[in-house]
Protein backbone atom coordinates (compact mmCIF):
# COMPACT_ATOMS: atom_id res chain seq x y z
CA UNK A 1 0.00 0.00 0.00
CA UNK A 2 1.06 3.68 -0.41
CA UNK A 3 0.84 4.34 3.18
CA UNK A 4 3.69 1.61 3.70
CA UNK A 5 6.93 3.83 3.99
CA UNK A 6 9.75 3.13 1.64
CA UNK A 7 12.31 0.69 3.35
CA UNK A 8 8.58 -1.65 3.95
CA UNK A 9 7.78 -1.29 0.35
CA UNK A 10 10.70 -3.07 -0.47
CA UNK A 11 11.28 -5.48 1.67
CA UNK A 12 10.72 -9.09 0.21
CA UNK A 13 10.54 -7.73 -3.53
CA UNK A 14 12.29 -10.16 -5.65
CA UNK A 15 15.26 -8.29 -7.85
CA UNK A 16 13.97 -7.70 -11.24
CA UNK A 17 10.34 -6.60 -9.27
CA UNK A 18 12.76 -4.17 -8.03
CA UNK A 19 13.85 -2.96 -11.18
CA UNK A 20 10.84 -2.79 -12.97
CA UNK A 21 9.51 -0.71 -10.50
CA UNK A 22 8.93 2.61 -11.09
CA UNK A 23 8.61 3.94 -7.67
CA UNK A 24 6.55 7.90 -7.42
CA UNK A 25 8.86 10.23 -5.73
CA UNK A 26 8.57 10.08 -1.63
CA UNK A 27 6.57 13.18 -0.95
CA UNK A 28 8.46 15.21 1.62
CA UNK A 29 6.13 17.93 3.64
CA UNK A 30 7.96 20.75 5.13
CA UNK A 31 6.56 22.07 8.42
CA UNK A 32 7.26 25.58 8.57
CA UNK A 33 7.22 26.76 12.29
CA UNK A 34 7.46 30.00 13.49
CA UNK A 35 8.21 31.83 16.93
CA UNK A 36 9.35 35.58 18.02
CA UNK A 37 12.58 35.01 19.48
CA UNK A 38 16.17 35.05 18.42
CA UNK A 39 18.34 31.53 17.06
CA UNK A 40 19.50 31.80 20.04
CA UNK A 41 16.66 31.20 22.83
CA UNK A 42 14.94 28.77 24.50
CA UNK A 43 12.10 28.66 21.99
CA UNK A 44 14.70 27.76 19.41
CA UNK A 45 16.41 25.11 21.56
CA UNK A 46 12.85 23.44 21.50
CA UNK A 47 12.30 24.36 17.80
CA UNK A 48 15.99 21.89 17.49
CA UNK A 49 14.88 19.28 19.67
CA UNK A 50 11.30 18.92 17.93
CA UNK A 51 12.77 19.41 14.41
CA UNK A 52 15.52 15.99 14.99
CA UNK A 53 13.04 14.48 16.65
CA UNK A 54 10.32 14.96 13.92
CA UNK A 55 12.95 13.95 11.12
CA UNK A 56 13.59 10.89 12.79
CA UNK A 57 9.92 9.22 13.55
CA UNK A 58 9.17 10.23 10.32
CA UNK A 59 12.95 9.06 8.58
CA UNK A 60 12.67 12.34 6.75
CA UNK A 61 9.11 12.35 5.45
CA UNK A 62 8.65 15.13 7.01
CA UNK A 63 11.83 18.24 7.40
CA UNK A 64 11.02 21.12 9.79
CA UNK A 65 11.93 24.57 8.78
CA UNK A 66 12.31 27.23 11.79
CA UNK A 67 11.01 31.00 11.41
CA UNK A 68 12.72 33.29 14.11
CA UNK A 69 11.88 36.51 15.41
CA UNK A 70 8.24 37.31 14.49
CA UNK A 71 9.25 37.09 10.51
CA UNK A 72 5.89 35.42 10.66
CA UNK A 73 4.61 37.96 12.77
CA UNK A 74 3.94 38.06 16.24
CA UNK A 75 2.09 35.61 18.22
CA UNK A 76 -1.28 36.53 18.34
CA UNK A 77 -0.65 36.98 14.23
CA UNK A 78 0.87 33.65 14.34
CA UNK A 79 -2.15 32.00 16.09
CA UNK A 80 -4.76 33.48 13.85
CA UNK A 81 -1.99 32.26 10.72
CA UNK A 82 -2.33 28.81 12.19
CA UNK A 83 -6.21 28.48 11.84
CA UNK A 84 -6.19 29.84 8.23
CA UNK A 85 -3.21 27.56 7.79
CA UNK A 86 -0.54 29.69 6.33
CA UNK A 87 1.80 28.55 9.50
CA UNK A 88 1.98 24.73 10.39
CA UNK A 89 3.02 25.21 14.05
CA UNK A 90 3.86 27.95 16.20
CA UNK A 91 5.59 27.64 19.69
CA UNK A 92 4.35 31.03 21.61
CA UNK A 93 3.66 31.83 25.08
CA UNK A 94 0.12 31.67 26.37
CA UNK A 95 0.12 35.60 26.21
CA UNK A 96 -2.05 35.69 23.12
CA UNK A 97 -4.02 32.59 23.69
CA UNK A 98 -6.59 33.36 25.81
CA UNK A 99 -8.32 35.48 23.39
CA UNK A 100 -8.63 32.05 21.05
CA UNK A 101 -9.38 29.62 24.38
CA UNK A 102 -10.10 31.51 27.30
CA UNK A 103 -9.87 28.53 29.57
CA UNK A 104 -5.64 29.35 29.04
CA UNK A 105 -6.35 32.67 30.94
CA UNK A 106 -6.39 30.99 34.32
CA UNK A 107 -2.56 29.95 33.80
CA UNK A 108 -1.96 33.60 33.51
CA UNK A 109 -3.07 34.73 36.78
CA UNK A 110 0.09 35.98 38.82
CA UNK A 111 1.63 34.21 41.62
CA UNK A 112 -0.45 31.48 40.49
CA UNK A 113 2.75 29.10 40.70
CA UNK A 114 4.96 28.77 43.46
CA UNK A 115 8.46 27.86 41.20
CA UNK A 116 9.16 25.75 38.45
CA UNK A 117 7.97 22.41 39.50
CA UNK A 118 5.04 23.55 40.34
CA UNK A 119 4.13 24.95 37.14
CA UNK A 120 5.77 21.88 35.17
CA UNK A 121 3.68 19.65 37.25
CA UNK A 122 0.44 21.04 36.92
CA UNK A 123 0.89 21.04 32.97
CA UNK A 124 2.16 18.01 32.97
CA UNK A 125 -0.67 16.42 34.65
CA UNK A 126 -4.67 15.56 33.29
CA UNK A 127 -5.07 19.35 34.20
CA UNK A 128 -2.65 20.32 31.50
CA UNK A 129 -3.85 17.79 28.71
CA UNK A 130 -7.50 18.82 29.32
CA UNK A 131 -6.40 22.65 28.60
CA UNK A 132 -4.78 21.26 25.91
CA UNK A 133 -7.92 19.51 24.46
CA UNK A 134 -9.50 22.57 25.25
CA UNK A 135 -7.48 24.17 22.45
CA UNK A 136 -8.74 22.00 19.98
CA UNK A 137 -11.62 23.08 20.25
CA UNK A 138 -11.29 26.30 19.13
CA UNK A 139 -9.37 25.99 15.39
CA UNK A 140 -6.01 25.23 16.81
CA UNK A 141 -4.39 21.95 18.12
CA UNK A 142 -2.29 21.94 21.43
CA UNK A 143 1.17 19.45 20.65
CA UNK A 144 2.60 20.20 23.82
CA UNK A 145 3.26 22.31 27.07
CA UNK A 146 6.08 24.23 26.70
CA UNK A 147 7.85 26.57 28.42
CA UNK A 148 8.35 30.67 28.70
CA UNK A 149 9.45 31.31 32.37
CA UNK A 150 8.80 33.26 35.27
CA UNK A 151 8.46 36.56 34.39
CA UNK A 152 10.37 39.64 35.92
CA UNK A 153 10.34 43.10 35.55
CA UNK A 154 12.57 46.10 33.74
CA UNK A 155 12.28 49.37 33.26
CA UNK A 156 14.29 52.73 32.55
CA UNK A 157 13.19 54.70 35.53
CA UNK A 158 14.20 53.14 38.76
CA UNK A 159 14.71 49.75 40.84
CA UNK A 160 11.33 48.11 41.39
CA UNK A 161 11.33 46.96 45.11
CA UNK A 162 7.40 47.32 45.95
CA UNK A 163 4.30 47.29 43.91
CA UNK A 164 4.17 51.19 44.59
CA UNK A 165 7.55 51.56 42.30
CA UNK A 166 6.12 50.39 39.70
CA UNK A 167 3.07 53.10 39.92
CA UNK A 168 2.80 56.19 36.83
CA UNK A 169 5.25 53.76 34.67
CA UNK A 170 4.06 52.95 31.37
CA UNK A 171 4.43 49.20 30.83
CA UNK A 172 4.08 47.19 28.00
CA UNK A 173 2.43 44.07 28.68
CA UNK A 174 0.99 41.16 26.46
CA UNK A 175 -2.15 41.60 24.89
CA UNK A 176 -3.77 39.33 28.00
CA UNK A 177 -6.36 40.76 29.97
CA UNK A 178 -5.25 38.97 33.26
CA UNK A 179 -1.76 40.71 32.93
CA UNK A 180 -3.07 44.19 31.91
CA UNK A 181 -5.46 44.00 34.82
CA UNK A 182 -2.58 42.80 37.07
CA UNK A 183 -0.21 45.99 36.27
CA UNK A 184 -3.00 48.49 36.66
CA UNK A 185 -3.81 47.31 40.19
CA UNK A 186 0.01 48.48 40.97
CA UNK A 187 -0.98 51.78 39.22
CA UNK A 188 1.30 51.30 36.16
CA UNK A 189 0.17 52.03 32.72
CA UNK A 190 -0.44 48.98 31.11
CA UNK A 191 0.45 48.87 27.42
CA UNK A 192 -0.54 45.78 24.99
CA UNK A 193 1.72 45.38 22.35
CA UNK A 194 2.95 42.73 19.91
CA UNK A 195 6.57 41.62 21.59
CA UNK A 196 8.16 41.91 17.71
CA UNK A 197 7.32 46.11 18.58
CA UNK A 198 8.54 46.01 22.29
CA UNK A 199 12.31 46.45 21.60
CA UNK A 200 12.07 49.86 19.19
CA UNK A 201 9.40 51.34 21.81
CA UNK A 202 11.91 50.66 24.78
CA UNK A 203 14.39 52.20 22.58
CA UNK A 204 12.44 55.34 21.86
CA UNK A 205 10.96 55.55 25.37
CA UNK A 206 7.31 55.29 23.88
CA UNK A 207 6.97 52.09 26.73
CA UNK A 208 8.95 52.42 30.31
CA UNK A 209 9.51 49.11 30.81
CA UNK A 210 8.24 45.71 30.12
CA UNK A 211 8.26 42.64 31.58
CA UNK A 212 9.70 38.91 30.41
CA UNK A 213 11.40 35.72 31.76
CA UNK A 214 15.40 36.03 31.98
CA UNK A 215 15.81 34.13 28.87
CA UNK A 216 13.86 36.90 26.92
CA UNK A 217 16.12 39.62 28.21
CA UNK A 218 18.85 37.89 27.74
CA UNK A 219 18.96 36.54 24.15
CA UNK A 220 16.61 39.39 23.12
CA UNK A 221 18.93 41.90 23.84
CA UNK A 222 16.44 43.52 25.81
CA UNK A 223 19.37 44.66 27.84
CA UNK A 224 20.70 47.03 25.63
CA UNK A 225 17.73 49.23 26.45
CA UNK A 226 16.53 48.42 29.45
CA UNK A 227 18.47 49.63 32.67
CA UNK A 228 16.76 48.20 35.82
CA UNK A 229 16.38 44.59 36.23
CA UNK A 230 13.50 43.36 39.60
CA UNK A 231 13.65 39.43 40.40
CA UNK A 232 9.84 39.61 40.95
CA UNK A 233 8.71 36.74 39.66
CA UNK A 234 5.35 38.26 39.47
CA UNK A 235 3.61 35.53 37.10
CA UNK A 236 5.18 32.10 35.45
CA UNK A 237 4.55 32.30 31.72
CA UNK A 238 3.78 28.63 30.22
CA UNK A 239 4.59 28.25 26.21
CA UNK A 240 2.71 26.22 24.34
CA UNK A 241 3.23 24.32 20.78
CA UNK A 242 0.45 24.35 18.68
CA UNK A 243 -0.58 22.85 14.97
CA UNK A 244 -2.68 23.89 12.30
CA UNK A 245 -5.59 22.42 12.18
CA UNK A 246 -5.41 22.20 8.16
CA UNK A 247 -2.05 20.50 8.85
CA UNK A 248 -3.45 18.04 11.53
CA UNK A 249 -6.64 17.21 9.38
CA UNK A 250 -4.11 15.26 6.68
CA UNK A 251 -2.35 13.67 9.09
CA UNK A 252 -2.65 9.92 9.45
CA UNK A 253 -2.63 8.51 13.25
CA UNK A 254 1.05 7.54 12.88
CA UNK A 255 2.38 10.64 12.16
CA UNK A 256 0.30 12.74 14.90
CA UNK A 257 1.92 10.55 17.23
CA UNK A 258 4.74 11.72 15.80
CA UNK A 259 4.36 15.59 15.94
CA UNK A 260 3.55 15.08 19.52
CA UNK A 261 6.21 13.27 20.82
CA UNK A 262 8.36 15.84 18.62
CA UNK A 263 6.79 18.62 20.16
CA UNK A 264 7.40 16.65 24.01
CA UNK A 265 11.06 16.44 22.94
CA UNK A 266 11.40 20.14 21.84
CA UNK A 267 9.47 21.69 25.22
CA UNK A 268 12.10 19.08 27.22
CA UNK A 269 14.72 21.33 25.24
CA UNK A 270 12.84 24.38 26.09
CA UNK A 271 12.39 23.86 30.35
CA UNK A 272 16.07 22.92 30.49
CA UNK A 273 17.34 26.17 28.52
CA UNK A 274 14.89 28.02 30.78
CA UNK A 275 16.24 26.67 33.87
CA UNK A 276 19.66 27.33 33.30
CA UNK A 277 19.26 30.63 32.28
CA UNK A 278 17.00 31.29 35.27
CA UNK A 279 20.53 30.99 37.18
CA UNK A 280 23.45 32.18 34.72
CA UNK A 281 21.36 34.76 33.09
CA UNK A 282 20.81 37.09 35.77
CA UNK A 283 24.83 37.02 36.39
CA UNK A 284 25.05 38.11 32.71
CA UNK A 285 22.72 40.66 32.65
CA UNK A 286 24.15 42.21 35.70
CA UNK A 287 27.54 42.02 34.10
CA UNK A 288 26.02 43.89 30.71
CA UNK A 289 25.14 46.99 32.96
CA UNK A 290 22.14 46.46 34.24
CA UNK A 291 21.13 46.91 38.15
CA UNK A 292 19.78 43.76 39.56
CA UNK A 293 17.39 43.35 42.25
CA UNK A 294 17.63 40.16 43.93
CA UNK A 295 15.75 40.03 47.06
CA UNK A 296 12.13 40.48 46.45
CA UNK A 297 9.59 40.42 49.49
CA UNK A 298 6.72 39.05 46.75
CA UNK A 299 4.00 38.95 49.62
CA UNK A 300 2.96 42.99 48.97
CA UNK A 301 3.02 42.17 45.34
CA UNK A 302 1.02 39.48 45.45
CA UNK A 303 -1.59 41.05 47.71
CA UNK A 304 -1.70 44.09 44.99
CA UNK A 305 -2.46 42.19 42.03
CA UNK A 306 -5.60 40.65 43.63
CA UNK A 307 -7.97 42.69 41.80
CA UNK A 308 -6.83 40.47 38.57
CA UNK A 309 -8.16 37.21 40.49
CA UNK A 310 -11.47 39.15 40.86
CA UNK A 311 -11.67 40.26 36.99
CA UNK A 312 -10.28 36.62 35.62
CA UNK A 313 -13.61 34.54 38.50
CA UNK A 314 -15.82 37.37 37.66
CA UNK A 315 -15.82 36.48 33.52
CA UNK A 316 -14.91 32.85 34.02
CA UNK A 317 -15.39 31.14 36.93
CA UNK A 318 -13.24 29.59 39.35
CA UNK A 319 -13.63 26.01 37.90
CA UNK A 320 -9.69 25.82 36.69
CA UNK A 321 -8.48 28.11 39.41
CA UNK A 322 -9.92 25.91 42.13
CA UNK A 323 -8.71 22.80 40.50
CA UNK A 324 -5.10 23.69 39.80
CA UNK A 325 -5.04 25.07 43.79
CA UNK A 326 -6.28 21.68 44.75
CA UNK A 327 -4.15 19.68 42.90
CA UNK A 328 -1.57 21.13 45.08
O1 LIG B 1 6.46 39.09 26.05
C1 LIG B 1 6.01 38.31 25.19
O2 LIG B 1 5.23 38.65 24.31
C2 LIG B 1 6.41 36.85 25.28
O3 LIG B 1 6.89 36.56 26.55
C3 LIG B 1 7.49 36.48 24.24
C4 LIG B 1 8.75 37.25 24.47
C5 LIG B 1 6.98 36.79 22.84
C6 LIG B 1 7.82 35.01 24.33
O4 LIG B 1 6.71 34.20 24.19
Amino acid sequence: SSALRLPQRLAGMTLPALFCLSLPALAVQTINVGHTLSDNSHYSAGVDAFKAKLEELSTGEFVVEEHTSGSLGGERAMIEGLQIGTIDAVITSTGPLGNFVPQSYVLDLPFLFDDYDHARCVLDSEIGQELLDKVGEHDLVGLAWSENGFRHMTNNVRDIKTPQDDAGLKIRTMENEVHMAAFKAMGAHPTPMAFPELFTALQQGTVDGQENPISVILTSNLWEVQDHLSLTGHVYSPAIMLGSPILWDGLNDEQKGWFIEAARAGAEATREMVSRLETEGVDELESKGMSVVRDIDKAPFREAVQPAYKIYTDEYGSEWLDRIRGSE
